[in-house]
């Protein structure tokens, strides 16, 4: 039959249809696939301009953990975003090499993490780490510097602030050598001969170096200067140190920051009169013949969802255990304060989530003890539990942290269904007195689990307590 007119344009259609159709699950699809859509969104943290991507993915072959921030100004954000890319995707070549049976049995893990230092006037310091683990040993290290002037939208060069000739090298050199030796953690570790190869390449421009409010700070490779159990020294040159090797504009700009130092140390002689005057909170009375659970929540603070649960936790007059990532804490103090005020318990989950039984005692040291500490600074309260990072723990972890360490023994694959009915379904299934229920705050989907899970075990009988009272 001759297509007449009439069939022609409804052939069309149906084909423009079909197209949407496309396009239509296409959209959906990849938004499934990266169950990190939440995540993109823009979230309010203590710096302004600033805010902070959390991007976790796990399957049975590899875990990861990327974090970056992101700037109210986007024309910043193109650089950072293509430095993120490129680093997963180095992962994922990696990863394409390794046998997968393998694989299963140890997951490869990928972490991208950042610290962020305000230096001055809209001056900030982001400083990447990455590690990139395949079967035990052979970690991948490195590390990468980035000078963000929010202001004036651009990114600084280190050879703005530091004068790079002959002379400066040559103190910039003894100024290294001195703070090494004098370094109890790193001393014992320098290769001077490195250290004056890393001096003397020309092709170095010192993209390796920050800045903090008060110093200027070298940051080395694994490797690059010492052995390699020293693992990626810092070394911070005080400002009045390296007056000498600044340009005259950052000898002005960094000498403004001079005088506030007292003022700093009288807020802080405050906080510890705050915290002595402070009295601990009797443990809620709870009696023996009640069903008990213990809610714990890891890898937050999250300014949004974090706060949604604690409302529901309110409501509930139910008590939880947040296992916190210090790196998180830092960017969300007031979120972290939220919940020690709400009485709940405090739980440290590491600085970096770092698989704890990759790392040297020093470094497992590292990781807990500086979560505790920014605990501590932002809610005036030290944690009093720890969970490690993907469960994963062994003799050596136990013994450097002193801490107990909190596993769980029920596991609502929140961060894998993001569907609050069937983390519903896990609590339902498995959940008894006694039992330690795993969720993770950052999800959006979690929020809602919660509501559903809170009123499950209200009409069952159970009451929420934190994990030290059911210990
Ligand atoms: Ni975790």
């Amino acid at each position: 039959m001759k297509p007449t007119r009439l069939t022609k344009i409804i052939l069309v259609i149906l084909g423009m249809i079909g197209m949407a159709c496309l396009i239509y699950y296409y959209v959906q699809g990849n938004e499934d696939e990266h169950v990190k859509g939440e995540q993109t969104k823009m979230e309010q943290s203590k710096y302004p301009g600033v805010d902070i991507i959390t991007d976790t993915f796990e399957e049975e072959t590899y875990h990861k953990a990327v974090h970056y921030p992101k700037f109210k100004e986007q024309v910043l954000n193109t650089e950072m975003s293509k430095y993120v890319s490129k680093m997963e995707q180095n992962f994922y070549e990696e990863l394409d090499k390794h046998d997968v049976d393998l694989l299963k049995e140890r997951p490869a893990q990928f972490y991208l993490t950042f610290d962020i230092y305000p230096v001055t006037d809209g001056i900030y310091s982001i400083v990447f780490y990455e590690e990139a683990y395949f079967g035990g040993a052979n970690a991948r290290l490195n590390n990468k510097v980035f000078l963000v002037d929010l202001k004036n939208k651009r990114y600084i060069k280190q050879t703005e602030i530091i004068d790079d000739t002959k002379e400066s090298r040559e103190k910039i050199y003894n100024l290294l050598l001195n703070a090494f030796k004098e370094s109890k953690e790193y001393g014992s570790f320098l290769n001077e001969e490195y250290l004056k190869e890393w001096i003397e390449n020309k092709d170095h421009d010192f993209s390796n170096m920050f800045l903090t409010k008060e110093s200027v700070v070298f940051k080395f490779d694994k490797y690059e200067v010492t052995a390699g159990a020293a693992g990626m020294p810092e070394i911070a040159l005080p400002f009045k140190e390296v007056r000498e090797i600044l340009s005259a504009e950052w000898v002005d700009k960094l000498n403004a920051q001079d005088s506030s130092d007292e003022n700093e140390e009288a807020e802080r002689d405050e906080q510890k009169v705050k915290e002595e005057e402070k009295e601990i909170e009797p443990a809620k009375d709870t009696s023996s013949k009640e069903k008990r659970v213990a809610l714990t929540f890891d890898d937050g603070p999250h300014p949004k969802n974090t706060m949604k649960i604690l409302e529901l936790l309110k409501k509930h007059d139910a008590k939880a255990t947040f296992f916190m990532l210090g790196s998180r804490v830092d960017f969300y103090p007031a979120i972290a304060k939220e919940i020690a005020e709400n009485g709940h318990e405090l739980g440290n989950h590491t600085w970096n989530h770092k698989d704890l039984t990759t790392l040297s005692s020093e470094m497992i040291k590292q990781e807990v003890e500086e979560t505790s500490a920014i605990i501590l600074q932002a809610t005036g309260q030290e944690p009093t539990v720890m969970r490690p990072p993907y469960g994963a723990t062994n003799k050596e972890v136990e013994s450097v942290v002193n801490l107990p360490s909190i596993l769980w023994t029920v596991d609502t694959l929140d961060w894998k269904t993001h569907d609050p009915q069937a983390v519903l379904e896990e609590v339902k299934k498995n959940v008894r007195d006694g039992s330690i229920i795993l969720m993770h705050d950052i999800h959006e989907t979690t929020v809602k689990a919660v509501e559903l899970v809170l009123d499950y075990l209200e009409e069952n009988g159970y009451t929420c307590v934190t994990v030290s009272q059911i210990l």
